[in-house]
């Protein structure tokens, strides 16, 4: 693991939880904290010890508040501004694409930026404070970072383009009524419970998680009739693993599974 100047890392049981930190710009995503998230995503693909990984952001009032604004004003053309967003698009997707759970532990403003961020993990936990939106179109801008695809198929056509023309903020609740959030817990426990449930689904069998990621995502991207199909051969690649013959014994002898990713 590097020395990262803008991440935090921490790691437990079977988890690795990375900060994002740059408290005084509400961890705003410049260049840099880019760089080095690219990096733990590089180092998070080939530690096998690291089966979970939380991301949440430093300080109580923000996840992230967005790509950095500051940066902005450097960019001169179209081109360059599209360059920007598909280097921040294909990091976004290599996190989303992680061959390992991603639990996003929302401590806060989860605004552009930040609310793309928060949509590639697999898990949104939020604080009871946390707050969601796509605010790029009051910089006369829209998201880049995947915000307008992410958000349609998470939320739905309407309230994607509600919320991406509107820029309006919401709160942990309405995100949980509307599919983005899975969890809603007190503020001071998020952490603690995203620990928990990271350790838990370190007990899981790894390539059954894998293959239940890469079913619904691949499944998603096709009709009906081919996304079974998808289901049903990635349901075959789960039983021809170790795995299945602990999980399957451990059942019938009455005891814990130790599944070892095999
Ligand atoms: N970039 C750079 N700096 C930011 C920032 C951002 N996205 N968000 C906040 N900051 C900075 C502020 O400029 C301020 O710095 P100073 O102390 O030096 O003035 C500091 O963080 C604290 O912020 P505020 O004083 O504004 O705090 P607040 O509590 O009054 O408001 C907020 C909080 C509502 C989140 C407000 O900061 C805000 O609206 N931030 C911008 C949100 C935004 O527009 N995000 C989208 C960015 S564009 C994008 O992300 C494009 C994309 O899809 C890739």
């Amino acid at each position: 693991m590097s020395n990262w100047k803008h991440i935090r890392s921490d790691q437990g049981e079977g988890w690795v939880l990375l900060t994002l930190s740059r408290p005084k710009v509400l961890n705003a995503l410049n260049r840099e904290l880019l760089e080095e998230l690219n990096e733990a995503v590089d180092w998070i693909e080939k530690t096998d010890s690291v089966r979970v990984v939380i991301i949440t952001g430093s300080g109580e009032k923000a996840f992230v508040a967005g790509a950095d604004i500051s940066e902005f004003n450097e960019i001169k053309a179209a081109s360059q501004a599209e360059q920007m967003a598909l280097r921040g698009q294909s990091l976004f997707r290599r996190i989303e694409n992680l061959h390992k759970p991603v639990i996003m532990a929302v401590n806060g403003y989860a605004l552009g930026g930040g609310c793309e961020l928060a949509m590639c993990g697999d898990i949104i936990l939020a604080a009871e404070n946390a707050r969601f939106g796509q605010p790029e179109v009051n910089l006369g801008i829209i998201p880049g970072y995947g915000g307008t695809q992410r958000l349609a198929r998470a939320v739905g056509k309407n309230m994607a383009k509600y919320l991406c023309m509107t820029g309006e903020m919401i709160t942990a609740a309405e995100a949980q009524r509307l599919g983005l959030v899975q969890k809603i817990v007190p503020a001071p426990e998020l952490i603690k419970e995203a620990k928990q449930l990271a350790g838990q689904l370190a007990q899981k069998a790894p390539l059954a998680i894998q293959l239940i990621k890469k079913s619904i995502h691949n499944g998603l991207d096709v009709d009906l009739g081919t996304g079974l199909q998808l289901e049903a051969s990635y349901f075959g690649l789960s039983f021809n693993t170790e795995d299945r013959t602990e999980g399957v014994n451990a059942f019938l002898e009455k005891r814990a599974p130790r599944f070892k990713g095999k």
